[in-house]
């Protein structure tokens, strides 16, 4: 079968497509046939050897997987041949066949494709976990999204509208930015100009927002500090500007808000039972249409190291998926 093969740490274009042996599973595990793999800002960072576990290469990049169950291991009995499913495991995405823990796997709803299912668990699994368990966002507070029309940014906007937040999306383009409205988003900010904070003081009545939600870092994040609201708090997502901020914790005293990790992948392994309503309620706003992953570009695995060039040169709206097979 064929598979992107990551040979040692360095970026995409490095990458390899190669025929690798088809793999078997064990006794609780399921081997699946690849339909469509999400493209995820880690999976940049994994074969750069610069994400917080290391891949030891050789090894098949790609997480957020949707295909269909090809082979079950003796001891798994939720899951047989045919069945549809998604799940997120750290590599092996980018491949005709991916060998995965059955208990990791679900099924979806009948009328998702399998390329939105490849850009939806990631995405909106990180960001309701964000905004629900670790913000405890409410109705008719403010919420600021950075980065907002990436991947796991562009679900936020949509989640914190479900949630009957006020949504401003912050992006550094107007193209981006005008993805974010069709995606509910009340108001914009473009802070390619380094203007975030009094932008977002200008629209909240000097007061700052609520819930801040970060996948960027940087400098960002020290504005951050200086609109956010009393009693706020700020979700630590990621680092896509290259740079993990340090805080002058002083502010945090300032404004009595708090700065809240997110470890969306552990939180899964540590509390399952969360994780399995959180995506009963997802399944449900999908049903009735209020969720829907934007997938901008679409890939063939040939092209996946493409893929992940063109997240890193940060060129991506939305989701970019790799199609593996029709
Ligand atoms: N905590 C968790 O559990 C969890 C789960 C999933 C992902 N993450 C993290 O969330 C972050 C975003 O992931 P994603 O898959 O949504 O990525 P993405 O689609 O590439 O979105 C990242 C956004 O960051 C902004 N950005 C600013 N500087 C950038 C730079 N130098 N390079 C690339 N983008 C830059 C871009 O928006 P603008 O151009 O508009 O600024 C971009 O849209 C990553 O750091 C990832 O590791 C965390």
């Amino acid at each position: 079968m064929k598979a992107v093969v990551c040979k040692a740490f360095g970026p995409p274009d490095q990458l390899v497509v190669e025929d690798v042996p088809s793999p078997s599973p064990r006794e609780t595990e399921v081997k699946i046939a690849v339909h469509a793999c999400g493209v995820n800002f880690p999976d940049t960072l994994i074969i750069e050897g610069k994400y917080q576990f290391r891949a030891e290469p050789p090894f098949t990049p790609g997480g957020e997987i949707a295909g269909e169950v090809l082979e079950v291991g003796e001891r798994v009995k939720h899951l047989r041949a045919g069945d549809r499913v998604m799940t997120v495991v750290p590599y092996g995405g980018f491949a005709e066949e991916v060998v995965v823990p059955a208990m990791g796997c679900f099924p979806f709803p009948k009328d998702m494709e399998y390329t939105a299912a490849a850009a939806f668990p990631m995405a909106y699994g990180t960001s309701y976990y964000a905004l629900n368990q670790r913000a405890q966002l409410k109705k008719d507070e403010t919420l600021l999204v950075l980065g907002a029309a990436g991947g796991v940014g562009l679900a936020a906007v949509e989640l914190g509208k479900c949630m009957g937040a006020r949504v401003i999306a912050a992006a550094s383009s107007d193209e981006k930015l005008e993805i974010c409205k069709k995606h509910g988003a009340d108001e914009v900010i473009n802070y390619s100009d380094g203007k975030l904070k009094d932008k977002v003081k200008a629209l909240t009545a000097g007061q700052g927002a609520d819930v801040i939600y970060d996948p960027v870092g940087g400098d960002l994040f020290q504005q951050s500090l200086s609109c956010i609201n009393w009693n706020g708090r700020i979700l630590v997502i990621g680092f896509a500007s290259g740079t993990i901020p340090e805080a002058a914790v002083n502010r945090a005293l300032l404004k009595s808000c708090s700065i809240v990790g997110v470890f969306w992948g552990a939180s899964m392994m540590r509390e399952p039972q969360a994780n399995q309503d959180n995506f009963a309620q997802l399944d449900t706003w999908f049903g009735e249409h209020r969720i829907q992953p934007h997938v901008s570009k679409v890939y063939s695995l040939d092209q996946a190291p493409q893929a992940m060039l063109d997240m890193v040169a940060r060129k991506a709206i939305g989701k970019l998926v790799v199609k593996v097979r029709d």
